[in-house]
């Protein structure tokens, strides 16, 4: 393998690899927003669905929060052997572990006279039938008739996985709760209104370029009401109204009766997020098509004349990001905890979407966005394809209408995978730039999530690095799955209540993101490139230089059957340049089906060896189904 040093190429962007958040598969609530309570505000459609309720509960619709109305009235049962309360069976349960701290709070008042009353809140273990075991309890004086906010924190005495919040009246005449909210105390960065800690370092340790969100399909929603409205995801968490979600339902005709949208996690915690592990945020908003709906006379279809509060969407949202405290929405991300701007660059209109009456919509958002914001980004969308190497149908739509990128989609077997490393060499490269915006590998036997997956996506990305001038994001898809709850295979990162566990796809896009260098390096084998159509027997390879480190990276993937011996040169290097230090992290399975799973999670983990380096040229061995990363310092 030689690589050219002296030949250096395009730029490698800084937006290299990113994340697609989407809130599928319980990935939001129950996933990532680390609020354990199922329907705390009392607003799914049956105002009781995710708790039970024991002697004298009542619910009522004029709470204190306008767009959450309903809150539950407890009075005394009326006999001393009877108690009044209520039992939450969370997401899949309510897992909570020895010994760490709970934060739970309510919106509570006494009754109209103002006389106390007291609750007592529980963790508790229902898993024997006869004694629920209380593994942490704290009592709560509710001392005012006027709606206020009440805390306490609780340490269990034992890991349960499948436990309850109990509340119980305890003494008085009765009280009203609303909003009854338990979160783990350490939450990501510590943020009360906070994210998974384990789930969130897990994006962070990828060290990606940038985080696309909230979706996909929930951007648009299975109709125009439940598409996803950013304004209502914002302002104070108790007052963002439930939505439903757009996974409610799978196209498999698979329905998850208890599957809403709290907003908890909304777009403000969206941005503080990448901020926070250092991507840039790309918000993906309706362009005012529903998902996959192409009956306009279903009420799928925003009339174009009627754009307006769909575009006003898209420029308030760039005023919320990046606005003066001054202005509007500006002033609620201030009052929210952020006064400097999150610095948007870009924004995505549409997911999807398909047919004349995309572009039809997008022009009127172009027009809006560059008027008012001429340096935001936008990106289109090139619409889904049924064989997945066909994207012309929408392409010249966007270069007519100047988009800076278009959203590309690809949930394909391996042959596509393994045939399509060469697919960006004969892009356009005046039109607008390529975001390969959700791909991975459909294995074939509807095999998911295995090593072998993983190795043609990594073969794959290497024509991802190779044509940097023209593709400027990637992002796998999607995220995350809950076991328990999952509408989407497969996904990088899979977690029950209280574990997590990285795909062998995550450490793909670890290993890209982490060693994406700065510039690529023209790379040949034995005279010719390694990644035509399908890579040179087996063997797909790229390689880049990190200015800021002075590495050269090579990335190899040897998806044959065979180990192959590989020397690796470096042509054109200043003749004072001698390598120092090389080191090899390769990824690899005892079998190419295996998979990590919550219980066995590091069967698949890449592993690192150092490289015998003696002058500039190095001679090294990738095993048989291998991706391997060279560095050399
Ligand atoms: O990621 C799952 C879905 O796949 C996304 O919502 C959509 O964009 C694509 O069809």
């Amino acid at each position: 393998l030689t690589v050219r040093t002296d030949k250096p190429g395009a730029e490698v962007q800084p937006t290299m690899y990113g994340l697609f958040f989407e809130d599928i598969n319980y990935a939001a609530d129950g996933g990532l927003y680390a609020e354990m309570v199922k329907n705390r505000s009392f607003e799914f459609p049956q105002s009781l669905m995710g708790w039970e309720s024991f002697g004298n509960v009542t619910v009522r619709d004029d709470g204190p929060f306008e767009r959450n109305p309903h809150y539950v009235r407890l009075t005394p049962a009326g006999h001393g052997h009877k108690s009044t309360g209520l039992s939450n069976e969370g997401f899949f349960g309510v897992a909570f572990r020895k010994g760490e701290t709970y934060r739970f709070s309510v919106w509570a008042r006494t009754p109209a006279d103002g006389k106390k009353s007291k609750i007592r809140v529980e963790l508790t273990d229902p898993a024997s039938m006869g004694e629920t075991q209380v593994m942490a309890s704290q009592t709560i004086e509710i001392d005012s008739k006027e709606w206020k906010r009440y805390t306490a924190t609780l340490t269990p005495s034992a890991t349960v996985a499948k436990g309850r919040l109990r509340v119980f009246l305890d003494s008085g005449n009765g009280c009203d709760l609303e909003h009854v909210s338990l979160f783990p105390a350490d939450t990501w960065k510590g943020h009360e209104n906070g994210l998974r800690k384990d789930l969130a370092q897990k994006l962070a340790d990828i060290h990606p370029g940038l985080l696309r969100f909230p979706g996909g399909c929930i951007v648009e929603g299975t109709d125009l009401q439940t598409r996803y409205q950013w304004k209502n995801s914002v302002g104070p968490v108790e007052n963002r109204p439930l939505n439903e979600n757009r996974w409610h339902y799978t196209f498999r005709h698979r329905f998850f009766p208890d599957y809403y949208q709290s907003y908890g996690l909304g777009f403000f915690e969206y941005f503080r997020l990448a901020e926070e592990i250092g991507a840039e945020p790309l918000p993906v908003l309706s362009v005012g098509l529903a998902c996959q709906y192409q009956n306009k006379d279903m009420g799928a279809h925003v009339p174009t004349d009627s754009l307006k509060p769909y575009i006003d969407d898209a420029l308030d949202l760039i005023e919320f990001a990046n606005g003066p405290v001054e202005s509007e929405w500006g002033k609620l991300r201030a009052d929210m905890g952020h006064p400097s701007p999150f610095n948007l660059k870009f924004i995505a209109i549409g997911n999807e979407q398909w047919g004349p009456e995309y572009p039809e919509r997008l022009q009127h958002f172009v027009k809006a966005i560059r008027d008012k914001y001429p340096d935001i980004k936008i990106v289109g969308s090139s619409g889904p394809s049924a064989s997945g190497d066909k994207f012309d149908y929408l392409w010249p739509e966007m270069k007519r209408l100047k988009a800076d990128l278009v959203d590309e989609h690809y949930y394909q077997p391996e042959e596509f995978f393994l045939t399509q490393a060469d697919r960006y060499d004969s892009y356009d490269r005046k039109g607008p730039k390529v975001f390969a915006g959700e791909y991975a590998c459909h294995g074939k036997g509807k095999k998911f999530n295995h090593f072998n997956a993983a190795l043609m996506e990594a073969a794959f990305m290497t024509g991802l690095e190779r044509n940097a001038d023209v593709v400027h994001m990637a992002t796998y898809a999607p995220l995350f799955a809950h076991v328990e709850g999952w509408q989407w295979r497969p996904d990088m990162i899979w977690f029950d209540n209280l574990n997590s566990v990285a795909t062998a796809s995550y450490y793909v896009q670890q290993l890209y993101a982490t060693y994406k260098g700065s510039r690529v390096l023209p790379l040949t084998l034995d005279g010719h490139p390694v990644a035509g159509k399908e890579g040179q027997n087996g063997l797909y390879a790229s390689a880049v230089i990190d200015d800021k480190t002075d590495e050269y990276i090579v990335k190899v993937a040897n998806t044959s059957g065979s180990p192959r011996e590989l020397t690796l040169k470096f042509d054109g290097l200043k003749k004072s340049r001698k390598f120092s230090d090389g080191h090899a992290i390769t990824l690899s399975a005892d079998d190419p089906d295996a998979d990590n799973t919550v219980d066995n999670p590091s069967r698949i983990v890449p592993s690192e060896s150092r490289l015998t380096v003696d002058g500039n040229t190095i001679p090294v061995t990738i095993p048989a189904k291998t991706f391997a990363v060279y560095i050399l310092k």
